[in-house]
């Protein structure tokens, strides 16, 4: 935003002595608009405008996400104070039927054909006759360029484009001898314009006398546009115009400070053609205009005779062309027209024009039509608003606040005016609402904007020659962009819902959402408490993902399209693992051949990453005796997680050389022989075996503690001819008693024999 306009920084609040002295002193106060309908509109009754908090937005931007705040970023009013200079400034007043209407429109149809847009000029009229002078000056180094216009009276010449150029002289009121300078002849000659019609004649008369080449008749004071009027003498040989009161105060400042030549051209247009432009950019997926909806964008092109229509309504263009631009670069589903109407100053003619050309068809496709109609003027007391015919809010108006609350910016109100081209649409059944910095002032409760509407003053600079740059707000330009361009754009990007549920189909609030439409990815911010998030998506296939308590959720290559639902499921279930191979407390013999088997299943997706010690369908190790854990970890798309373990043994190839039960004699070695499928050393005992324990003869049941089988005389475990001995050792004093032998192995199996001792 571009702040190098010759205005006063904006104050954030009005006060209300000084701005409303102010704007009565030098504004027009309007009747109140009366009507008959019932209030619907969005809370502005009762708010006078001196309420209506600071323009600038408390906290910019503050909940604009994904596409919204990425188009709403790119706008910059620096782009629109270009668009308005060059209307007002190079092109200057854009008297509707005039040349420059014209060259407004093409201005405007030049950059939405390089924005990609189809563009129509329309023709409309005859409307009716205008005379006009362009004020030029071939010293291009004059301040404000000029580029003036005044009225040109039909009493005088219309000399054509060529025009007539001449140094200026002041005359005073004209009356006397005494108030021309001695070499007024071959100049042109500035003097007072008056009321009465004979003092006129007076004046233009003597300059004629003297040679004049030209007369202005402009106001000596106030503020006022050019003056029309017709002489009672014609003076059909110079070109006699009217200038306002600016004019006459910019021409004297100029002759104080130095000799001033200006070229002075009057044309008549007799019952020219009026101007509009349509831009029209088709969605995607309906490139002859069928049926897509349209959102529409206008503004007026045309300004008052004599003014420069830098606020009113170049800034309306400004905005518009801004908005056109940085759509343009998205792929979208709606159809976007942007128009520029001409006539708006001679009754809403190119308006009502326009709408009469829509079939009923087209009309029923509109979404809505955002007119912005003086979208930043640096006058304090204005606020933007959004007036509707009827002071009711409606589809666009509603827009407009959920884009402002967006913006951070809660200085919109609605209330109820007609007096611009959506009222055009508006008769037509189109939705529509009038954005306009404005003084407006809503009727006090209990009266509602509804069926009264307020009254409003305008900017002093409001249909005049000093409707200038100075009368343009980069500031509020910006917020107009932000708010309304943010509607416009909101518009016309698809509705997208998108829904965050868990696998148990329960909203999921809170969720941030993410989609990548091929060009990176975006946060479209995150789901309410009903699991909801409202985007806006360009034409598109995007990937959608969201990650809760670190569970992601994707939807790939969805298909943007138009407005639609999108679903993304939260799977918050752990995959499920079954192991069949090894089962928990399997027993393998050592060297014997198992295979892994297990898989891994996701209750969404069905499918989930299993990772087991081995892999699924490979040789289970069984190289080694002892207790093996065999795991498997299983993850979902989502990133669950799940693991199971088992446990599985593997043991040596048993074989036993001596009974269950046996006889021995207490106080004797027992020689305990075993095999184990080949040597495997001496070391497979494990430690602390073998014991012994004494049992009951008849039951086995142990009647005392194992001990160990240690002692004098116990041999060690010897390995001899593929069999296993070991020598146990008896107690003398265990005759008559049973005693249970345990041997237990390595591999960690046990054998038992039981003997009966004497
Ligand atoms: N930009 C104004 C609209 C407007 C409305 C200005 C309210 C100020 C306050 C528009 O260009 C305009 O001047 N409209 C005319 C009415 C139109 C039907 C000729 C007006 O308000 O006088
Ligand atoms: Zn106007």
């Amino acid at each position: 935003m571009r702040s190098s306009l010759n205005h006063p920084p904006l104050l954030r609040r009005l006060t209300i002595a000084g701005g409303l002295a102010a704007a009565l002193a030098f504004g027009t106060v309007s009747a109140a608009v009366g009507g008959v309908q019932a209030q619907g509109a969005s809370g502005a009754s009762g708010a006078s405008s001196a309420d209506v908090s600071a323009d600038a937005p408390a906290a910019k931007n503050a909940s604009l996400t994904g596409y919204d705040r990425e188009i709403v970023d790119q706008f910059d009013s620096a782009n629109s104070v270009s668009h308005i200079r060059h209307l007002a400034v190079d092109i200057g007043p854009r008297l509707n039927g005039t040349p420059q209407e014209r060259e407004g429109a093409e201005y405007i149809g030049g950059l939405l054909k390089s924005y990609g847009f189809e563009v129509t000029y329309q023709q409309w009229g005859p409307v009716s006759t205008k005379q006009v002078a362009k004020v030029t000056s071939p010293n291009a180094d004059l301040p404000g360029g000029p580029n003036w216009q005044m009225y040109a009276s039909a009493s005088g010449k219309f000399t054509g484009d060529a025009g007539v150029e001449g140094r200026v002289v002041y005359a005073g009121t004209g009356q006397s001898a005494a108030d021309f300078p001695a070499d007024t002849a071959g100049k042109i000659v500035l003097m007072d314009y008056n009321s009465t019609a004979s003092i006129r004649n007076t004046a233009v008369a003597n300059a004629a006398d003297r040679g004049a080449s030209a007369v202005i008749l402009a106001y000596p004071t106030g503020n006022s546009a050019p003056p029309s009027f017709t002489l009672t003498t014609s003076q059909p040989g110079i070109p006699v115009i009217g200038g306002g009161s600016a004019h006459y105060t910019w021409i004297r400042g100029l002759l104080d400070k130095g000799p001033l030549t200006l070229r002075i051209a009057t044309n008549q247009y007799a019952n020219p053609m009026g101007t509009n432009v349509i831009g029209i950019r088709h969605a995607v997926g309906d490139p002859t205009g069928t049926t897509a909806p349209i959102v529409m964008v206008g503004a007026h092109i045309d300004s008052v005779l004599g003014a420069p229509g830098a606020h009113d309504d170049a800034s309306g263009n400004g905005v518009s062309l801004e908005v056109a631009r940085v759509l343009s670069q998205y792929p979208l589903d709606k159809e976007l027209r942007i128009g520029g109407f001409g006539g708006e100053e001679g009754g809403l003619l190119g308006a009502r024009a326009y709408v009469n050309t829509l079939t009923a068809a087209e009309k029923a496709r509109f979404v809505g039509e955002w007119q912005m109609d003086m979208v930043g003027t640096p006058y304090e007391p204005a606020r933007l608003w959004a007036l509707t015919p009827n002071g009711k809010s409606n589809f666009v108006v509603q827009e407009a606040y959920d884009a402002a609350a967006r913006a951070g910016f809660d200085g919109l109100r609605n209330c109820r005016l007609g007096q611009s081209d959506h009222q055009a649409f508006y008769d037509v059944g189109i939705p529509s609402s009038l954005f306009i910095w404005l003084d407006y002032r809503p009727p006090a409760p209990p009266a509602v904007c509804g069926p009264t509407g307020g009254t409003y003053v305008t900017e002093p600079e409001y249909h005049k020659p000093t409707d200038t740059m100075d009368n343009i707000s980069p500031e509020r330009l910006q917020i107009t962009l932000d708010v309304v361009g943010g509607a416009v754009a909101h518009n016309a990007l698809n509705a997208v819902t998108v829904s965050a549920t868990s696998d148990a189909d329960q909203p999921v609030a809170g969720a941030p959402v993410r989609a990548d439409c091929g060009s990176g990815p975006r946060d479209l911010g995150t789901t309410g408490a009903d699991g909801r998030l409202q985007a806006v998506l360009p034409h598109a296939t995007c990937d959608f993902t969201t990650t809760v308590e670190g569970r992601t959720a994707t939807e790939r290559g969805v298909s943007i399209a138009g407005d639609r639902a999108v679903k993304m499921t939260v799977d918050f279930t752990k995959p499920t693992i079954s192991l069949t191979t090894p089962a928990d407390g399997a027993v393998f013999t050592l060297g014997t051949a198992a295979t892994a088997s297990y898989r891994c299943d996701d209750n969404l997706s069905g499918v989930a990453t299993c990772t087991g010690t081995v892999p699924d369908g490979s040789p289970l190790d069984t190289s080694a005796v002892g207790f093996h854990e065999f795991t498997v970890k299983a993850a979902d798309n989502a990133g669950n997680v799940a693991d199971r373990k088992a446990t599985y043994q593997v043991v040596y190839p048993w074989q036993a050389y001596f009974p269950e039960t046996m006889d021995g004699k207490a106080g004797s070695a027992v020689p305990i022989k075993f095999g184990l499928g080949g040597d495997r050393g001496t070391d497979v005992i494990a430690s602390g075996y073998p014991v012994s324990r004494p049992v009951t003869c008849d039951t086995g049941k142990a009647t005392g503690p194992a001990e160990p089988t240690s002692g004098p005389g116990n041999s060690k475990l010897g390995y001899d001819d593929g069999q296993y001995n070991y020598v146990w050792k008896t107690d003398r004093g265990w005759g008559g008693s049973c005693r249970q032998f345990e041997l237990k192995l390595d591999d960690g199996s046990s054998h038992l024999t039981t003997i009966r001792l004497k």
